[in-house]
């Protein structure tokens, strides 16, 4: 895809469609008006007429309007002026665009970017723009038989800009919203893989495929025996049961010199049976995008490659099936992790944290500046706060604070959960150190108290994005959140942000 920024009038943009707004109560946003004058009245006149709706998510497409350059004038529904927020603004473009995607049009300029959204800046307005244009265009028909569905011969993309002196910063939006689309989108696909498709090896594979493409990437794969020797038999019991061989994936990127590195540790579990403890048989598919932990990784992984930032990234992805069988690991099993802490298995289905807490304390090699572990880590994070934002814990509230802050910003919100040390007393075990269970209550609080116990002397945060990593029913599938969120933080980090 191909940006620009334009600051010329909606009615003198020769385009394949213009996308413009109209408000309730017959107020017209800056393009419609122009629009509007230079065709004789046609807007509001078809507003009058009751044939452009004004209410939020609608579109409605006008072709060849007299007195306008466009071809196509997509007049999006932007509802209440007074309610009209970065939420509306993203759901009118994507609106416009699933109106007009099945058309010719290969350009299209967006001039929602000259209304007021709260006080998101051009940069954010072109941000959130292209972000929505290409989570809008994006389609998973890998998997399909016969003739794959036909992709939208949309090319270039316009953004308006009120004056010159907002040229960089959209620019400078655009392409890292681009950066995002590439990341969340590899990051989908990996979710959306069939588990007999997506295994560990297959992430391992694309984990080396990107490193081939970047020239300051480098991917190394760890197989099996190599974990044993390194003592992680936390995670070499999640695997025990599972034919398909289990890997750790260590991905460096490095864009900075002399710089300790952030690292992100995604949980790569292709498929969570629950083991022993079986999950019962209704929606278990989903179960597939257990592993979406690491492919937001991978996938903020090749957001940071592509653009390039002068940081030091480092991701680390513990990845296996979790399946039962004779070899698997039984309930009441217990193991000794790689920092040497002992483990009572009272759960086969608590197996995220299993693999995870080897990867952390692995992890620690790197001397991280902040560590970052991405999980679909506990059914309890998904009854704590649903599917709209992502559970952050960390012992350190500036630490929490910046990744919410980020979240915020970045439109990919998050929610700081507890971690006192009272939580931690559940997983007290009568025979190991300590077990991987800690009880119904504070399931995801508790889940980050066991993960909390091998990032000692690290500055460490743990994402739940159990709620947010797929959605369900009709529209099952993967959402390549929270990649907007981490690249936001490492954008801030970057001091590439305007
Ligand atoms: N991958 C699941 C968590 C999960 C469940 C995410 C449903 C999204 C939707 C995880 O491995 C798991 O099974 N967790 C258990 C932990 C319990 C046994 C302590 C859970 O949440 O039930
Ligand atoms: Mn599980
Ligand atoms: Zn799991």
């Amino acid at each position: 895809m191909e940006y620009f920024t334009t600051t010329s009038a909606a009615s003198r943009r020769a385009s394949g469609c213009i996308i413009v707004g109209v408000y309730q109560r017959g107020k017209l946003g800056v393009a419609a008006t122009d629009i509007d004058a230079a065709s004789g009245g046609t807007i509001s006149k078809l507003i009058k007429r009751g044939d452009i709706s004004a209410s939020p998510g609608s579109c409605s497409v006008l072709t060849t309007v007299a007195g306008v350059k466009a071809q196509r004038i997509a007049v999006v529904g932007l509802g209440n002026i007074s309610k009209f927020d970065i939420a509306e603004y993203r759901r009118a473009v994507s609106s416009a665009i699933n109106a007009v995607k099945g058309c010719k049009t290969e350009d299209i300029v967006n001039y929602l970017t000259l209304e007021k959204v709260g006080d998101a800046s051009a940069y954010y307005l072109a941000r959130y723009a292209i972000e929505t244009i290409g989570n809008a265009l994006y389609n998973f028909t890998e998997m399909k038989s016969g003739r794959k569905k036909s992709t939208s011969k949309l090319r270039k993309v316009g953004l308006a800009i009120a004056s010159r002196s907002d040229a960089a910063k959209s620019a400078r939006g655009s392409e890292h919203a681009d950066g995002i689309v590439e990341g969340m989108t590899l990051c989908r696909d990996l979710g959306n893989l069939p588990p007999n498709v997506c295994t560990p090896t297959y992430l391992a594979r694309t984990a080396q495929r990107l490193a081939r493409q970047h020239k300051k990437l480098d991917t190394r794969v760890l197989n099996e025996a190599e974990m044993k020797r390194l003592g992680m038999h936390a995670l070499l019991s999640v695997t025990a049961g599972a034919k398909e061989p289990a890997k750790l994936i260590v991905m460096q990127y490095k864009g900075a010199v002399r710089q300790q590195p952030v690292v992100l540790v995604g949980k790569g579990v292709t498929f969570d049976s629950g083991g022993i403890s079986l999950k019962p048989g209704p929606g278990m598919d989903e179960m597939k995008f257990d592993m979406c932990g690491a492919a937001s990784v991978i996938g903020t992984m090749a957001t940071v490659a592509r653009l390039k930032l002068p940081i030091n990234l480092t991701v680390v992805v513990p990845t296996c099936e979790n399946m039962p069988s004779s070899t698997a690991t039984r309930p009441g099993d217990i193991v000794t992790s790689m920092s040497g802490q002992t483990i009572e298995v009272l759960n086969t289905d608590a197996e995220g944290r299993l693999i995870l807490c080897d990867a952390l304390t692995y992890s620690k090699r790197f001397k991280p500046a902040l560590m970052i572990d991405v999980a679909t880590l506990t059914g309890a994070c998904v009854i704590a706060l649903g599917h709209h934002r992502t559970a952050v814990m960390s012992r350190d509230n500036k630490i929490a604070g910046s990744i919410t802050d980020a979240g915020m910003a970045a439109d990919d919100r998050s929610w700081h959960m507890p971690l006192d040390d009272e939580y931690a007393r559940q997983l007290r075990s009568n025979f190991a150190d300590f077990a991987n269970i800690g009880g119904r209550d504070g399931g995801a609080v508790t889940a980050a108290c066991f993960l909390s116990k091998f990032t000692d002397g690290v500055d460490w945060a743990h994402l739940d994005i159990a709620g947010t990593a797929w959605h369900s029913g009709t529209r099952k599938g993967a959402t390549g959140r929270p990649v907007p969120m981490l690249t936001e933080l490492l954008l801030s980090r970057a001091g590439v942000l305007p």
